[in-house]
């Protein structure tokens, strides 16, 4: 792929991730509360990493700090989704408890893709290898939201 198509498509995943998003959780409360913060957290994370990629300020060190986070974060979501737990405001779909199997998969690709931002060495971290990792974060967002994420308002 040109590297002037990688940087817009990695661009665009996030600007579809962010721009615009109106969160649901004002009035969300127990565990449905808890993960919508873990995944406003991780929203977060894959901003930095954005904003870096789209001004051509890298600073290796603190993407891989956001992929760590990232990993940390993704290793948590499974347990955060007990049978059934739709309540109040939470855009869970009904499907993540009938293959909590594939749910679990696409968490683990999301914490592999993180990890492997958090493991590359410092000096490999250019905005080119940052924008192909960014891709690869958002695509692993994306094949849990088609499924398992239905968007309320
Ligand atoms: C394994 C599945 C899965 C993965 C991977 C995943 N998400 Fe989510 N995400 C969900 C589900 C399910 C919800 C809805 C939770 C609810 O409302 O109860 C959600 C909700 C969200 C929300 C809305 C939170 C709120 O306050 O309502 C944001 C933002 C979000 N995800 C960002 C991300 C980003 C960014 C990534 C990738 C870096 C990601 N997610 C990866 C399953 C996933």
């Amino acid at each position: 792929m040109k590297k002037g198509l990688a940087l817009c498509s990695a661009l665009a995943v996030v600007f579809a991730l962010g721009g615009g998003v109106s969160y649901a959780h004002k009035d969300a409360t127990g565990i449905v509360k808890e993960r919508m913060d873990l995944m406003s957290g991780i929203a977060k994370s894959m901003k930095s990493i954005a904003q870096m990629v789209k001004s051509g300020e890298v600073d290796a060190h603190a993407a891989r700090a956001a992929g760590k986070r990232i990993a940390e974060h993704a290793s948590e979501i499974a347990s955060l989704f007990p049978e059934g737990s739709i309540e109040g405001d939470s855009e869970a779909t009904p499907a993540i408890w009938e293959n909590f199997e594939d749910f679990s998969k696409k968490a683990s690709a999301l914490q592999a893709a993180a990890q492997s931002l958090a493991d590359t060495p410092v000096d490999s971290i250019d905005r080119q290898a940052l924008a192909g990792e960014l891709q690869n974060l958002g695509g692993a967002c994306k094949s849990c939201h088609e499924t398992y994420r239905q968007k309320k308002g």
